[in-house]
């Protein structure tokens, strides 16, 4: 099947091009995102691959669709950024990445637990210039600390189980709670009772509206000062100015973030030669309690490997009408 691939890089060819060594699709690499203006590099293509930052709004789609376009072959687990009705109207179909690997994203989140724990950040800038005091570089124990998790699907429950290694206590909020987190000794509990009670809390669940600005200043007074807030999920999870306020008044004491609600203007790409626009991202890059990462919790070798050859297969069950079993649908969002 002939595919365009919006937003690659060199690692995405490497990954896609093995892959498909077996499978044969013609795949056409481009650099540039997808949006309204770069839509038309699709004409003609019956596939197209985007990744998370991809504008697949309505008049995107409605331009894909016009051009020729029958499938959407997301190479992600995420799919906030397609309107899934819209593509519903139009007969497109929509595939994605379930899951590629539920241990890069949940070790990614520990690490970042880690690191803002014991300083890591800082230490490794300190002693690179002589400086070994240890002021400033005071961890805790995570034996006996309790541990919120919100989500426990796959990528959630593999957090529950390293977490339950350092022994820590583990609660976590889902509508759809997890039995073999229960046999681990997770216990469901409401957000409220998580947020009172959690010294780490760490965000698993999907974007949706629901859940867009989940943490805000109502749910950060409720946690407790000092509290470790981890985003591994996805930006727009958080109100990032209720954060910094939050962050500025100690309520916070360390911020872990791998994603960022205003993510598609900076992450990726290299900016360094460039001056940042955008305030509040600024602003967090100030504190010497927030770590953030640009999107690279899904970036192993195994979990590259995997979005790949399941990206590939979606497309061969789609070209060959087999069931897709990847398939996503407008009802899993109207819920
Ligand atoms: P999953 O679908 O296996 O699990 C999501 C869980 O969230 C489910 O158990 C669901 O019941 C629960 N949930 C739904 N609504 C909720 C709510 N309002 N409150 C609490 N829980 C709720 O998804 P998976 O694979 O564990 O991924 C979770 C998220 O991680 C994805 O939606 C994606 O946004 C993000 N992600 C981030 C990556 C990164 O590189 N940083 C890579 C892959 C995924």
């Amino acid at each position: 099947m002939r595919v365009a691939l919006f937003s690659t890089k060199p690692y995405d060819q490497t990954s896609f091009q093995a892959a498909n060594a077996a499978r044969r699709h013609e795949l056409v690499f481009f650099e540039p995102h997808l949006n309204l203006s770069t839509a038309a590099l699709a004409a003609g293509f019956p596939a197209i691959c985007p990744f998370v930052n991809d504008q697949l709004d309505r008049p995107v789609l409605e331009a894909l669709a016009r051009q020729g376009t029958r499938l959407i072959a997301l190479r992600s687990a995420g799919f906030n950024h397609v309107d899934l009705i819209a593509a519903r109207d139009l007969r497109l179909t929509v595939a994605r990445v379930p899951a590629y690997s539920p241990h890069a994203v949940a070790e990614h989140t520990v690490a970042l637990m880690l690191s803002l724990n014991r300083k890591i950040h800082r230490a490794y800038a300190r002693v690179r210039e002589g400086n070994f005091a240890l002021e400033g570089l005071l961890g805790f124990d995570l034996n006996g600390r309790t541990v919120g998790i919100i989500g426990t699907g796959k990528i959630g429950a593999v957090v529950a189980r390293i977490m339950n290694g350092f022994g820590c206590r583990l609660l976590a909020y889902d509508p759809s709670p997890d039995e073999a987190c229960r046999g681990l000794g997770v216990r469901y509990t409401s957000l409220t009772d998580l947020y009172e009670q959690s010294h780490i809390i760490t965000l698993h669940c999907p974007l949706t509206p629901k859940t867009h600005h989940l943490i805000d200043a109502t749910a950060l007074e409720r946690m407790r000062s000092g509290v470790m807030l981890i985003n591994t999920g996805r930006g727009a999870l958080i109100d990032t100015q209720a954060v910094i306020a939050a962050l500025k008044s100690g309520k916070i004491g360390a911020l872990g973030l791998d994603v960022y609600e205003e993510e598609a203007d900076l992450f990726f790409e290299d900016l360094s030669n460039r001056v940042i626009q955008d305030d509040f991202f600024s602003r967090l890059l100030t504190f010497p309690n927030v770590l953030i990462t640009g999107h690279q919790g899904f970036f192993t070798q195994e979990a590259m490997a995997r979005i790949a050859e399941t990206t590939l297969r979606n497309l061969s069950d789609f070209e060959q009408g087999r069931a897709l079993i990847n398939e996503v649908r407008a009802e899993q969002v109207l819920r």
